[in-house]
């Protein structure tokens, strides 16, 4: 028998604690022994790739990882996800491949945007959440304000699972509404070190405050959770180790199994023998001497088993997996087995993409992984003619990874990038310089936004087309896309042409 797994990701808003979060849920999970670690690790690997520089410039991360660790019986799969705005997209791919989320929220700030939009993704696929309300060693805005605002912002119900008491100055603790345990602050750095106490003295307006809660929001219902109509909120402080080993709890308590995944021609369930999974991520270039790229694939049924051939759906030959990597916090390791839930990097030459599917039998394919319209279209100028071989493979391998979309538009020769977010243009001059020797500048398009279009009847599309010939282009794969000069463009079209479908995402 192999241990449960829980496969997750934690979503926030920039600055919300995401970090120190990840940290310290290693740390209580006992896969790293000193805090710091996390970002130690980060830095380490960011010295292999000169692209990488921007991250450092700019102290973000633009890569994602996935980090292992095991505790009470049970393997737990993190799935890291880029934080800063701008890399969405990648962190929209990630969503696809967890099975749960927590959702980090700092308690002076509430819902942001970015939350948000990361919450709504999780929604579309019915992802269960756990929510997270971090730093409330420091005032925050008051407890049922934040309760009512996640309820309201995300339609959600809200079931509080701890209570903090006090804020910031008066901060006295969390208080575990079900057990009726206080966990304290100790000692100068006011941090959690295990001291509980059982059936605490509260202050007065404190108890009333509790009173209040537990008679106005909905008590937990794990099957409302796990269907993602509800969600717990923990409340705590990452920083003082207040909550980590709560939301440990709550992942291994109620946070789902490995759930079957949408597929044709039906749902894959994880106790199918075949071995199934998808790639949700690929990343290219991770050490500059090799050409390699690593492409992580979400295992969905069977036992992975090293040196097993797996058929990427819809191309390509069985590729023998020998050195897939499992991914534990401080180190990478050959896999020799892996089950439904687990995240493997599979070393390849470009053969592997995001959105295939790989399976024993070739006869499935995992759906939903989504192509997202880009806010951002760009012209991409050579500043040397020779190289046009060397930009069309450079850009097909970004569209590849899901960093940038091109368009190859159907009339004239300029070749257009899109993509979600102003910061990925500048990775993307950085890497056309650094890894494939390009010097390329950008100009404004004259479009705004993309649709993918289909049809029912050929005839509708091929009318469509033949009109808009100066709007029409092709993506990597070759399927039409409109290029709108605004919007508003969209809306227009749809309406002239009520029997072509624009797709603002494109699945794959
Ligand atoms: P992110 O990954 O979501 O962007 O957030 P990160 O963990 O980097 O945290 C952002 C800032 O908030 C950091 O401070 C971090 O120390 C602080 N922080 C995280 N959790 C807590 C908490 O529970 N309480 C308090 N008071 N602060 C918290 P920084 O000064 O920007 O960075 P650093 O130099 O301290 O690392």
């Amino acid at each position: 028998m192999t241990s449960p797994r829980r496969t997750f990701a934690i979503i926030s808003h920039p600055d919300a604690g995401k970090t120190t979060l990840t940290e310290k849920l290693l740390y209580f999970g006992g896969a790293i022994h000193l805090a710091g670690e996390v970002k130690a690790r980060g830095q380490n690997r960011r010295a292999r790739s000169d692209w990488m520089k921007i991250e450092q410039q700019r102290g973000i991360s633009v890569t994602s990882s996935v980090m292992t660790f095991e505790s009470g019986g049970i393997t737990f799969n993190l799935l890291d996800t880029p934080g800063h705005e701008d890399f969405s997209e990648d962190t929209y791919r990630t969503l696809t491949a967890v099975d749960s989320a927590i959702m980090v929220i700092d308690a002076a700030r509430g819902i942001e945007a970015q939350t948000r939009k990361l919450f709504e993704v999780c929604r579309l696929r019915s992802v269960p959440i756990i929510t997270f309300v971090n730093k409330v060693d420091r005032e925050g805005r008051p407890t049922f304000e934040l309760l009512d605002e996640i309820a309201d912002m995300l339609a959600l119900d809200v079931s509080p699972m701890t209570w903090p008491v006090g804020m910031g100055g008066t901060f006295e603790g969390i208080l575990n509404l079900s057990t009726n345990q206080i966990a304290r602050p100790e000692g100068d750095s006011r941090t959690f070190q295990g001291k509980t106490e059982a059936a605490p003295m509260l202050p007065d307006a404190v108890a009333e405050e509790i009173e209040l809660a537990q008679a106005g929001y909905a008590a937990f219902d794990a099957e409302a959770y796990r269907n993602g109509d509800l969600t717990p909120v923990y409340f705590g402080s990452a920083l003082k180790d207040f909550g980590p080993a709560d939301l440990i709890a709550a992942l291994s308590d109620y946070a789902p199994p490995p759930r079957p995944q949408p597929a044709e021609p039906a749902p894959v369930d994880p106790q199918e023998k075949e071995v199934t999974g998808f790639v949700f991520k690929v990343q290219a270039n991770m050490d500059p001497q090799h050409r390699d790229r690593i492409a992580f694939m979400r295992l969905c049924s069977g036992t992975f088993k090293r040196g097993m051939k797996l058929t990427p759906t819809g191309h390509g030959k069985p590729i023998a997996v020998h050195s897939p990597i499992l991914f534990f916090a401080q180190n990478r390791e050959v896999a020799d087995e892996a089950y439904p839930g687990d995240i493997i990097g599979i070393p390849n030459h470009g053969t592997l993409r995001v959105g295939d599917t790989l399976s024993e039998k070739a006869d499935v394919r995992f759906t939903g992984l989504p192509n997202f319209a880009p806010e951002i279209l760009r012209r991409v100028v050579l500043k040397d003619f020779t190289k046009t071989k060397q930009l069309r493979k450079a850009l097909d391998d970004m569209a590849e990874e899901g960093v940038t979309q091109v368009f190859y538009p159907e009339i004239g020769s300029n070749w257009i990038i899109g993509v979600v977010g102003q910061l990925q243009l500048e990775v993307l001059l950085s890497r056309l310089d650094a890894e494939y020797k390009v010097a390329a500048g950008l100009e404004p398009a004259p479009f705004d936004t993309a649709r993918w279009i289909s049809a029912e009847d050929p005839a509708e599309l091929k009318n469509f087309t033949d009109l808009n010939r100066a709007a029409m282009a092709k993506d990597r794969d070759g399927n039409p896309v409109f290029l709108a000069k605004s919007a508003w463009e969209v809306g227009y079209v749809q309406d002239r042409y009520p029997k072509v479908k624009f797709a603002a995402t494109r699945e794959r």
